[in-house]
């Protein structure tokens, strides 16, 4: 029997994904490429590991570095894309950083705090504006996801800074989505729960095993499975929203939680 073929969602699109040198990122260039995009530019600020990225997947991907925190940096990503590709229609605005260690209200450390802004909500925001700029002024009528976190929604114990920053690029996509609809562009955003990624390896609050980040994954709403949450789970969902399967939404937060609710 003939291997079915699949059906290619992107053929033809340009898409940036920024943090695309590692976990999220990484699968979501991979993905894309594989839907028949013509260019997929990774911006990150891991030079090696975003240039083998680009490489492994082939000629219709490169990197270019780019420190998310400055527009300066995040305006000539855009451009430089737009100049060599001749158009821009999906922004995958992913890079972010968790804090760095136990962030409650009364321990909050300012100094990291600043950063962590300027990656997480900064960083999104310079995304989303050069990005939505570059579409209105082509009439591209494109598409920008964002990655949030179900911590954008709830409180939680530990990552006070963290939260907060995964609020506010909440925030920013209902205000972006309201403002760019007249020119048929759709912003949404993905939020996942616990991912095995470096983001998480890196932090205090380590999954040190696979049995760890099952044992939290057990505490979502899927029972039973033994599988935890990897890039790929939250790729599938990014590819939907950049493609025409989701051509009436904006304005969401598609969560990926296994139904975990508080
Ligand atoms: P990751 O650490 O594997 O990937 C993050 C990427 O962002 C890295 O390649 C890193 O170099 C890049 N990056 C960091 N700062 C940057 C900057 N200033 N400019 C450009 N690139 C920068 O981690 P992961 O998990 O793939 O993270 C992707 C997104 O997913 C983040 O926004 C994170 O907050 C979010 N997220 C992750 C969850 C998880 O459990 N892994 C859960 C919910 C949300």
């Amino acid at each position: 029997m003939a291997e079915p073929t699949l059906q290619k969602k992107l053929q033809d699109k340009v898409a940036i994904v920024t943090g695309g040198a590692s976990g999220i990122g990484e699968a979501t260039a991979r993905l894309f490429a594989l839907h028949g995009a013509r260019a997929v530019v990774i911006a990150d600020i891991q030079d090696q590991k975003g240039q083998d990225v680009a490489a492994s997947i082939g000629a219709h991907c490169s990197y270019f570095r780019c420190d998310v925190s400055d527009e300066v940096q995040v305006k000539s990503l855009v451009e430089s894309t737009v100049q060599t590709y001749g158009r821009l229609d999906i922004m995958f605005s992913n890079a972010g950083i968790l804090s760095k260690s136990m962030q409650t209200v009364l321990d909050l450390d300012l100094y990291n705090f600043d950063r962590l802004m300027a990656v997480n909500v900064r960083g999104t925001a310079a995304c989303v504006k050069h990005a939505a700029k570059a579409m209105v002024e082509g009439g591209v009528r494109g598409s920008v996801i964002c990655t949030a976190s179900v911590g954008a929604t709830l409180g939680t114990e530990i990552f006070t800074d963290y939260t907060m920053s995964k609020h506010a690029i909440l925030g920013l996509v209902k205000c972006a989505s309201m403002q760019l609809g007249a020119h048929g562009i759709r912003v949404n955003c993905v939020s996942p729960g616990p991912t095995m990624t470096s983001i998480v390896n890196a932090s205090s609050f380590q999954f040190q095993s696979v049995e760890d980040a099952e044992k939290m994954q057990s505490s979502l709403g899927l029972k039973g499975g033994k599988e935890v949450m990897v890039p790929d789970h939250v790729a599938g969902a990014v590819l939907y929203l950049a493609s025409e399967d989701s051509q009436f939404v904006s304005g969401h937060n598609l969560v990926l939680d296994g139904g975990f609710k508080t």
